[in-house]
Parts: C-alpha cells; sequence; structure tokens
C-alpha cells in the first residue's frame, strides 16, 4: 500500500560544514555509509548515503574558492563520486573507473578492473569551483552501476553562490528551498525495489528503458508537504530520478517564473505554465504564494504522470507576511553565445545497439569503452555538437555548459533556455548546441543520464588538449 499523500512535512537536506579551513581552501569530510531511514511512514528503508543521509548533505559553496572533500568509502561496494555540472579537473571528475575501494571489504573480481586510478578506503576530490553561481549536484559515477547506486541514496546538492547572484533582491534563508526530486519503488517491507540484473550489470531486460517508481520523493519524503508563508519563494529544482521524466506545474494554478536553469541565472525572468524536467536537469524557480488565499492548499503536479505519480508535492499558504523580495528583470549578465563561423562540428548519434555480445544502447554505433576516445578536443574552440536519437535520452556533457542553438531545426524549446548541461533530446529528434571546454585537460565523458541507459553503455568518453 502507498503512503497518504501531503502528511509527511518536507524535509532539507542539512548544509555540509567543513572540518577545517587552510589558505581560503574549505576542506570536508563525507563518509558513504548504510543507514535505516523512516522513508515510508511506519517502516524502515536501508540505504547507502553519504553520511548516510538520502538525499546527501548540500554543499554551499562560493564560486573562485576551492573545495577539498575526502570521501570515505564504508559501504560494501566501490564507488565513484561525480560532481554533476563542475567545472572539474579531469583527475577528480569522477572517471567511472577511478574507484574507491571499500575498506577491508574483499574485493570482488569487478573491483580489480583495469585502467582506472583506484584507491582503497578514502579518496579527496578537488573542485576549484571556478564557474558562475548555479545548482550542481553530485552522485556515484561507478562504471556499470550508476543507477543502482544513486537509487539507493548516492546523491546530493551542490549549490555555488556569488557575488552577481548575492546583489539581488531573491528570497534566501528559510525562503530558498532545495527540491530534489526522485521517485522510487519499495518492496511490502520497505526495502528499495531496484531491478538489477541476476548476474552482472545492468537491469533485468523488461527495464531496459530506464526504472521509475511508484513514489514520488522529494528531499527523501513521499509527496510531503510544506508550510509556507504568502509571500515569493525560490526553489531549487532538480530532477534527480533514474529514468522519470516530469511536467511540473501548480494546482490551482499560476505560472512558474523561471529565473535559472543547470548553469545558474538567465538573463531574463520567463513566465511557464509548467516546466519539463528530464533526469539530471534543474529549474530556479520563482513562486509567489501572496497571489493566494491564507489557507490555501497548493499542490506541484506532475502532468507528465497517471494517478499518485501525478503529484509531487503539496504547499499550504498559512498567513500574510512581510516580503521585501522582486525579481528584478535583468537577472543576471548572461548572454547568448553568438554562433561563430567556421566551428568544429560533431555528431553523437543516442540510439538502441547490439554491438558484438553488448545489447543495450549505443553512442555513434559503439557501447561505451573506457579506452576508446570518439573525440579529440581542443580547448578554448566553439564546437557545435548535434544530438541526434531515437527515443527520448537526456544528454548530459561533462566539463563545460553548453547553449541550445536549435530543437529539430528550430528556435529552441521553451526550457532550453541559459546555460545548460544536460539537455532532454525527444524522440528522432536533432538538437544542436554550441559548447566550448576550457582549462582542463584530460578524459572527459559524454552520456545519456537515463541511468539504466547510461549502464548498459550509453556513453562515450572524449579526450580535450
Ligand atoms: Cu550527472 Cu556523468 O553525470
Ligand atoms: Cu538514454
Amino acid at each position: 500500500p502507498l503512503p497518504e499523500a501531503f502528511e509527511v512535512p518536507l524535509p532539507i537536506p542539512p548544509v555540509k560544514k567543513p572540518v577545517r579551513t587552510e589558505a581560503g581552501v574549505d576542506h570536508y569530510r563525507v563518509v558513504q555509509k548504510k543507514a535505516s531511514l523512516e522513508i515510508l511512514p511506519g517502516l524502515r528503508t536501508e540505504v547507502q548515503g553519504y553520511d548516510g543521509l538520502f538525499p546527501g548533505p548540500t554543499f554551499d559553496v562560493r564560486s573562485g574558492r576551492t573545495t577539498v572533500i575526502e570521501q570515505v568509502n564504508q559501504l560494501d561496494v566501490p564507488t565513484v563520486v561525480h560532481l554533476h555540472g563542475g567545472h572539474t579537473p579531469a583527475a577528480s571528475d569522477g572517471w567511472p573507473l577511478d574507484l574507491l575501494l571499500p575498506n577491508g571489504g574483499h574485493h570482488h573480481e569487478h573491483m580489480q578492473m583495469s585502467g582506472g586510478d583506484q584507491k582503497t578506503g578514502s579518496r579527496t576530490y578537488t573542485y576549484p569551483n571556478t564557474q558562475r553561481a548555479a545548482a550542481l549536484w553530485y552522485h556515484d559515477h561507478r562504471m556499470d552501476y550508476t543507477a543502482p547506486q544513486v537509487y539507493r541514496g548516492l546523491f546530493g546538492l551542490h549549490l555555488i553562490r556569488d557575488d552577481e547572484e548575492d546583489a539581488l533582491p531573491l528570497p534566501r534563508g528559510d525562503r530558498e528551498i532545495p527540491l530534489l526530486i526522485a521517485d522510487r519503488a519499495f518492496a511490502a517491507d520497505g526495502s528499495f525495489r531496484y531491478p538489477a540484473a541476476k548476474d552482472g550489470p545492468g537491469v533485468e531486460s523488461a527495464y531496459m528503458e530506464g526504472v521509475v517508481g511508484d513514489v514520488v520523493l522529494v528531499n527523501g519524503a513521499p509527496w510531503p508537504i510544506l508550510d509556507v508563508a504568502a509571500a515569493r519563494y525560490r526553489f531549487r529544482i532538480l530532477n534527480a530520478s533514474n529514468a522519470r521524466r516530469y511536467e511540473l506545474a501548480l494546482d490551482p494554478g499560476q505560472p512558474l517564473i523561471q529565473i535559472g536553469s543547470d548553469g545558474g541565472l538567465l538573463g531574463t525572468p520567463v513566465e511557464q505554465a509548467s516546466l519539463v524536467i528530464a533526469p539530471a536537469e534543474r529549474f530556479d524557480v520563482i513562486v509567489d504564494f501572496s497571489k493566494y488565499q491564507p489557507g490555501t492548499e497548493v499542490t506541484l503536479l506532475n502532468k507528465l504522470g497517471k494517478d499518485r505519480t501525478g503529484q509531487v508535492m503539496r504547499f499550504r499558504v498559512t498567513g500574510r507576511a512581510s516580503d521585501d523580495t522582486s525579481i528584478p528583470s535583468k537577472l543576471s549578465s548572461y548572454a547568448e553565445v553568438r554562433e561563430p563561423a567556421g566551428v568544429v562540428r560533431r555528431k553523437w548519434a543516442f540510439r538502441r545497439g547490439d554491438a558484438g555480445d553488448h545489447k543495450g544502447w549505443t553512442i555513434n554505433g559503439k557501447p561505451f569503452d573506457p579506452d576508446v576516445m570518439q573525440a579529440e578536443v581542443k580547448l578554448d574552440q566553439y564546437e557545435i555538437w548535434s544530438f541526434v536519437t531515437d527515443v527520448h535520452h537526456p544528454v548530459h556533457v561533462h566539463l563545460a555548459p553548453f547553449q541550445v542553438l536549435r530543437r529539430g531545426g528550430k528556435k529552441p524549446g521553451p526550457y532550453d533556455r541559459g546555460w545548460k548541461d544536460t539537455v532532454d533530446i525527444r524522440p528522432a529528434e536533432v538538437v544542436e548546441v554550441l559548447v566550448r571546454f576550457t582549462a582542463h585537460r584530460g578524459k572527459y565523458l559524454i552520456h545519456c543520464h537515463n541511468l539504466e541507459h547510461e549502464d548498459m553503455a550509453m556513453m562515450a568518453a572524449f579526450r580535450t588538449s
């Protein structure tokens, strides 16, 4: 039986504190461990989480200020941490074979894989945060096992802030709320039900398309409720689901005011009657609850869902409150990059594919091979990348953000604005983006962020130099 909706208060993941600061660098320590949590009322769920939390703690850091995170693996599986949306040196980007092996655990053969920089017990990731304010997130990226490991809890938010954003009169403090949306399926005893293949990586063949659950969690709580004052709120929305996309809308209706996307603030705010959000995408949104009478209950709907998955959470407008915030008509210095002439063009085709004994998903006809670089990319030059699909695929590029130039040969869609690092490509569609990699040389990834597709090899490596 599914839990009642709108009974559990919305939890807010705790903000992580540094263990020390040295020479302007903040050092943190995170322990990846199991914990038994009450996610569904009255039941226990074993999670594998950063600090044993589901989702993990939120990092709240300054642009340009380096963060060093010691990750300690106390689980019984190898892990890899990736900072999604981060402008990160290759050594800390979470290459899928740069495993962090658990301490003391006995090592299965798959832990002896070659081609990666392996560490045992703990490993340090360095993030220079050399980028504008934005909502990034961090999650597991272990080769072949990202999907089950994120499903069991290895994900969390990483906010970067800067002076340009701080100067705006936007809602802040307890009126700036992260919403990490992730669907899950549970067994009757409260444990996560993930249809892992019996032998080896991937999922049972019925789940090739991706794993969706029948319970919608926000910040780890099923269909939660949040009491809000009749005032403006800023929501930092992340779709942390493995495979489900949502179309978010308010009921009773009023538009969502979009102020930012994956890569930070837009130039100007945009009213969206609804927002389609694919796995790994982020939207930064203002809702003005003063437009509702106190006492009103406002439901955040998922117009792509049926029955219970058609709802996400609820807000209860409590009472009038003072509000000195506003939404400036100019949000940031964001500018569209003019399409340069004579740029390098590359095509990336995302398709179902059987290559030899590989049954799964491919990019340009090839399943992921960590030894094959599908592109050699020069730093600092603009490139136009075309993403081509068979079915729906949310495409993600590491290291650099991009701007969407064209969708299906036409102007970008309503949700494509701003700097993006993940773009949802609809069936049989072509999306062209303008991208430029800077600063860091090494091996990086492009992949589908439907995590089951990713684990079933829909990933490719490229090298920057
Ligand atoms: Cu969010 Cu390569 O991943
Ligand atoms: Cu895909």
